[in-house]
């Protein structure tokens, strides 16, 4: 596996905890070496180092790790000093590679990780077909292309193309670590191996779809990077997007890639596109100000490093909007995501449509708000919430909780995103990355609202103080009917106002 971006904090954090996750687990190839490339001019031993750190720092390691069998994963580990957006820096990694899978055994397989900035993405990719690294005439290539694939339609449409020029479809690993989650996954599960839910998952029954992503960390030190994104490209257009799949599609024929991801691209092309009308209306942006939350004094978004003192890109994004099939006509989905929101949290949430005849109105009684509650992160889990009697005189209902938390699972280990999608990926299984179609599709509904703001820098962008749920205006969302968002809390069983963030 060759690493671009070896040097950076994507590599540290996230990507060689998950090979020696891997490592541990024994999942990986007998014959197995990892080449990170980078500008900085470390040697094998110098990046051997930083990354014993980085795996002491950032592995949560399943049983069988020891320092033993740190030290013999990290000797597999090798460094290249070169700048990827010079074509002809190439030959250098091309002799390594040769050297190396000699040595090794690895049969020219290769698996090249493209983590640097986006705009090398293509660069590094014609490169290497400009080296014949690319060709799979001894063992197979593939390579695995981080977020943010693509800035806009066009620029996603241009570098699809670009790959494809050099890169078969097959070859190529769109990443969207979410759906790496094991709790992404299991909505799959739940939807369909479960015999009660399939029946009552569609408009007959379902009355609208909550998704929140929230984040409580602000943009900290990576402000420059976020200017150009926002919280519509950085979370809404993939993850988000990703969560509305996998809860709205339809049964695929098999769990299998192709099966699986058409029916993904089905539930993206038929997302109703926003017009002007819509996009004034449905969507919300925010942007954090400063504040004091706990005693902790909150910078605003404009004062973080990097940050454009006026500033209008968005830290918080709330929207609604509808899925034009058979299944979903007319039911709302809404949306949200957000930086330094009250608490951490990934969930989804589907509210079922109350009784259609409420017997114990008359009697003073109440009804149940039924809703089924699918905990991405923290404290992973589902959660019913359905109606019981209040004891006592009269007909009074009380939502309460049937839950169930990945955590009682004690002996079972749950591992990291990225440990399973570069599993897949060596194994050649693409379900869990994106599809060409599928990442255009998805850029095709964000597009107008992108082109809307560019157009009308003006139209309202609303402050929240740090450490609340994001803009006011959002809660309008949901019209006149007394509906709002779920209050998340830290665990998945409490609710309300008042609860552990
Ligand atoms: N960090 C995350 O959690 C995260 C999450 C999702 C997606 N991503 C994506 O992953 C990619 C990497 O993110 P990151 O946070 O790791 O960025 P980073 O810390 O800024 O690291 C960038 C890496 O790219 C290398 N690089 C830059 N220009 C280069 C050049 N001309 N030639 C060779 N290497 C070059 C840098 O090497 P030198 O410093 O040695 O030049 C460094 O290793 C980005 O596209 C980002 O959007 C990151």
């Amino acid at each position: 596996m060759i690493i671009f971006g070896a040097s950076g904090d994507l590599t540290r954090r996230k990507l060689i905890p998950a090979l020696y996750n891997l490592y541990l687990q024994d999942l990986l190839p007998e014959r197995f070496g990892v080449v990170g490339v980078g500008r900085k001019p470390y040697t094998d031993e110098i990046f051997r180092e930083q990354m014993s750190a980085a795996i002491k720092a950032f592995a949560v390691s399943p049983p069988g790790d020891s320092p033993e069998k740190a030290k013999d994963f990290v000797s597999q580990l090798y460094y290249t000093s070169l700048d990827t957006s010079d074509p002809a820096s190439y030959s250098v990694l091309k002799q390594k590679l040769e050297k190396l899978d000699k040595e090794k055994g690895c049969m020219g397989n290769l698996i090249f990780y493209v983590a640097t900035p986006p705009s090398l993405y293509a660069p590094v990719a014609h490169s290497l077909a400009e080296h014949g690294l690319t060709r799979e005439k001894s063992g197979w290539r593939r390579i695995i292309v981080e977020k943010p694939f693509g800035y806009d339609l066009e620029s996603s449409r241009d570098l699809n193309k670009r790959f494809r020029e050099v890169f078969s479809e097959e070859q190529i690993y769109r990443i969207d670590h979410y759906l790496g989650k094991e709790t992404v996954q299991n909505i799959m599960v739940t939807r369909f191996s479960n015999g009660i839910f399939e029946p009552i998952w569609n408009r007959n029954y379902v009355s609208h779809v909550e998704i929140t992503a929230a984040e409580s960390l602000g943009v900290g030190e990576r402000g420059g990077y976020y200017e150009g994104s926002g919280a519509l490209r950085d979370m809404f257009q993939n993850h988000i997007l990703q969560l509305v799949a996998l809860v709205s599609m339809e049964p695929p024929v098999w769990a299998d890639s192709a099966s699986i991801r058409t029916e993904m691209v089905k539930v993206f092309d038929s997302i109703r596109p926003l017009t002007t009308e819509d996009i004034e209306r449905d969507v919300i942006r925010g942007q954090y100000s400063g504040s004091v939350v706990r005693g902790e004094t909150m910078k605003g978004y404009r004062e973080e490093t990097g940050v454009d003192q006026e500033s209008r890109t968005e830290t918080y994004l709330g929207l609604k909007f509808f899925i034009d099939n058979w299944r979903w006509k007319d039911v709302p989905f809404y949306a949200r995501t957000g930086k330094r929101l009250p608490t951490r949290v990934t969930e989804i949430v589907v509210h079922f449509e109350s009784t259609p005849h409420h017997i114990f109105y008359h009697m003073g009684g109440t009804d149940a708000h039924n809703q089924l509650i699918i905990r991405i992160q923290p404290d992973e889990g589902i959660l019913i919430k359905f109606g019981m009697k209040v004891p006592g005189t009269g007909y009074n209902v009380q939502d309460v909780n049937m839950d169930f938390h990945y955590s009682s699972l004690s002996d079972v280990y749950l591992p990291a995103a990225y440990e399973r999608l570069l599993l897949d990926c060596m194994l050649g299984d693409s379900t869990l990355y994106a599809r060409r179609d599928a990442v255009e599709s998805a850029w095709r509904f964000v597009d107008p609202i992108l082109q809307y703001w560019k157009q009308n820098p003006t139209r309202a962008l609303y402050g929240y103080p740090a450490g609340t749920w994001g803009p006011q205006e959002a809660d309008g969302l949901f019209g006149e009917k007394g509906l709002t968002w779920r209050h998340p809390c830290k665990n998945l069983a409490d609710d309300g106002e008042y609860c552990e963030l």
